[in-house]
């Protein structure tokens, strides 16, 4: 798929209610492995130790571990009440124990795309046991039985499903990764998410820099595939 530029259309769709609900109002997800609950103030220490794994912080836009514990703080200050209401993100946390591993949700109620996007990390002594897809699906499912409202909002046009005209759209949830995060993009497509579009931008670690994005689409309630 070649790299063009975006070209933004209004579209009606629907959206999660405003406000979301807050993190106080959110009850804890269980699956098999997982559980998975609004983020709190207290979780800084162990959010610390995730966001200090350089392994997991290669591909993070900011490119390097947190410097210190006030670092972490301010990076998990848009998920904390005041903010709670415009973002979905979890503390991803093991059933048995109740240790956090791993964060992941809607850190941005409209992404690069105009809709609103899903990340994730986990910490690397818990990669390759199925963590993050078991995470994705639930996150997915919960974030579908939001309440919803009818939304006006402007998006790329390049995520629109074939088939369907400029006017209106199902509703979706995108991501996107870099070109060699396959582990990210083995997560997203086993949890349903399609891909729909490869382009080249300045890598926000380093603009100076291009990298090849890949762009994931996920229709809200429908899977595209299995
Ligand atoms: C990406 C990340 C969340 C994956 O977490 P995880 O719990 O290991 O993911 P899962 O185990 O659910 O699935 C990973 C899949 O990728 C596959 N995979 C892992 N590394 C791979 C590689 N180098 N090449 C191809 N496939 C790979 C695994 O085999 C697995 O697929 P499978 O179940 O079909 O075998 C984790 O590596 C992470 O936190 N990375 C740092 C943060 C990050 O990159 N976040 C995403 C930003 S877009």
């Amino acid at each position: 798929m070649a790299a063009s530029k975006p070209k933004w259309v209004t579209i009606k769709t629907t959206l999660p209610e405003r406000p979301l609900p807050l993190n106080s109002s959110r009850s804890p997800v269980t699956t098999d492995r997982l559980l998975i609950r609004a983020l709190v103030a207290e979780d800084a220490p162990s959010l610390h130790i995730l966001r200090t794994q350089p392994e997991v912080m290669a591909n993070n836009p900011q490119g390097r571990p947190d410097k210190d514990l006030e670092e972490t703080q301010r990076k998990l200050s848009p998920f904390l009440p005041p903010n709670d209401e415009k973002t979905y993100n979890c503390a991803i946390c093991l059933k048995e124990t109740g240790e956090l591993i791993g964060i992941g949700g809607c850190h941005q109620p409209a992404s690069l795309f105009g809709w609103p996007a899903i990340g994730y990390m986990i910490r690397k002594e818990f990669w390759g046991q199925g963590v993050a897809t078991e995470f994705v699906k639930a996150w997915l499912d919960m974030w579908c039985k939001l309440p919803r409202a009818e939304a006006e909002i402007e998006i790329d046009r390049r995520t629109l499903l074939p088939d369907e005209g400029e006017e209106s759209s199902p509703e979706l949830v995108t991501s996107f990764t870099l070109v060699d995060n396959l582990a990210s993009q083995r997560v997203l497509e086993k949890a349903g998410f399609e891909r729909f579009l490869a382009w080249e931008d300045a890598d926000l670690r380093n603009p100076d820099l291009q990298v090849t994005l890949i762009g994931y689409r996920y229709v809200s309630g429908r899977r595209l595939r299995n």
